[in-house]
C-alpha cells in the first residue's frame, strides 16, 4: 500500500488540489517539519509543536468543514437525547459546530491557543453557541464529565506511546454509560503524525471498557476515501480497572 504521505492524506502533506490556507512555512524535509524534530521530547505530544503549525498556517488536516461521517451520523439520528459533547483536539472547531448546530451542548478542547482562538471566532461568526477551552486532554482532569466524546484525528495525531493515556483520558472525561463516537483513521503509517492504527488495535484498547453499538465506513473527504472507520461505543456499566489487580495485590501484602 502506498504511504499516506504519498497519497497526500492527513497531517503531513497538503494535497495539491486542496483549498487549504496559504502556507508561510511548509516542511521541506522530515527534519525541518514540525514532526517533533526541533522539539525536545520525541515521546509526547507537545503544545508548542501544534501551536507553531497553526501560526505557520501549516494545517493540512484543516478541511474547512466538519467530518462528513459526523454530519451523516447527526442527520441519521435526530432523536438522540441532546446531552453534552466533548471534542478533544478540536482544531478550529468544525466538528464542535456540527454538534452545536444539531442541538447538543458542545465543548471543544485543544492544546494549541491559536486553534482555540480561531474556533471561538468562527463559532461567533456562525452565530452558534459552543464553548472552547485550552486543555491537554491526555493529562488534565476533566472540567466536567460528558455524555459524549467525539474523536476525529486526535488519536492519530498523538504519539503512539501516548495511546494508553488517551484511553485513560476518555474514561476520565466521559460519564459512566457515556458514548464515544470515533472517526478512526486506518492508515499504515508509523512515521507520523498522523500515526496509523488498525481495527484490531482499536478493539483491543476500547472493548474492555466499551460495548460496540455500531461500526461502519463513513463518507469522507475525497483524499481519505476508504481510510476511515467509524466506531460508536457505549461505556460499560462496570469497566475493568487496570489498577484493580495492583491494589488487590498490595492489600494482600499489607494483610500478611
Ligand atoms: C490533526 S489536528 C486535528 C484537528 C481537528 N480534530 C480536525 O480534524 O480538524 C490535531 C489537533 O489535536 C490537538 N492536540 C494535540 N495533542 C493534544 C492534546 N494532548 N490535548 C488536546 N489537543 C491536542 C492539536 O493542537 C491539533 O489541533
Amino acid at each position: 500500500m502506498r504511504s499516506a504521505r504519498k497519497r497526500g492524506v492527513g497531517i503531513k502533506a497538503r494535497p495539491k488540489n486542496e483549498s487549504a490556507q496559504p502556507s508561510r512555512s511548509r516542511p521541506s524535509s522530515k527534519l525541518s517539519s514540525l514532526q517533533h524534530s526541533s522539539i525536545p521530547s520525541l515521546h509526547s505530544s507537545n503544545s508548542s509543536d501544534w501551536e507553531a503549525r497553526y501560526q505557520a498556517k501549516d494545517m493540512p488536516w484543516e478541511k474547512g468543514a466538519p467530518s462528513p461521517g459526523l454530519v451523516d451520523f447527526l442527520a441519521a439520528h435526530p432523536d438522540l437525547p441532546r446531552g453534552t459533547v466533548c471534542v478533544p483536539g478540536c482544531g478550529t472547531g468544525h466538528d464542535v459546530r456540527a454538534w452545536a448546530g444539531a442541538g447538543f451542548k458542545a465543548f471543544g478542547y485543544d492544546i494549541a491557543p491559536s486553534a482555540i482562538r480561531l474556533a471561538r471566532k468562527r463559532t461567533q461568526a456562525a452565530g452558534l453557541a459552543a464553548r472552547f477551552d485550552l486543555a491537554d486532554f491526555l493529562r488534565e482532569a476533566a472540567p466536567v464529565r460528558f455524555d459524549w466524546i467525539f474523536e476525529h484525528t486526535l488519536f492519530c495525531a498523538i504519539q503512539p506511546n501516548e495511546r494508553d493515556d488517551y484511553v485513560r483520558a476518555v474514561l476520565r472525561w466521559l460519564k459512566p454509560r457515556g458514548q464515544y463516537l470515533a472517526v478512526n483513521y486506518l492508515i499504515p503509517d508509523k512515521d507520523g503524525p498522523p500515526f496509523g492504527t488498525t481495527r484490531g488495535e482499536l478493539w483491543k484498547r476500547f472493548s474492555p471498557h466499551f460495548e460496540l453499538v455500531q461500526e461502519w465506513v463513513p463518507r469522507t473527504y475525497p483524499n481519505r476515501k476508504g481510510l476511515e472507520l467509524m466506531l460508536w461505543w457505549r461505556r460499560r456499566g462496570k469497566t475493568r480497572n487496570p489498577n484493580a489487580k495492583i491494589r488487590k495485590k498490595s492489600k494482600a501484602r499489607i494483610r500478611k
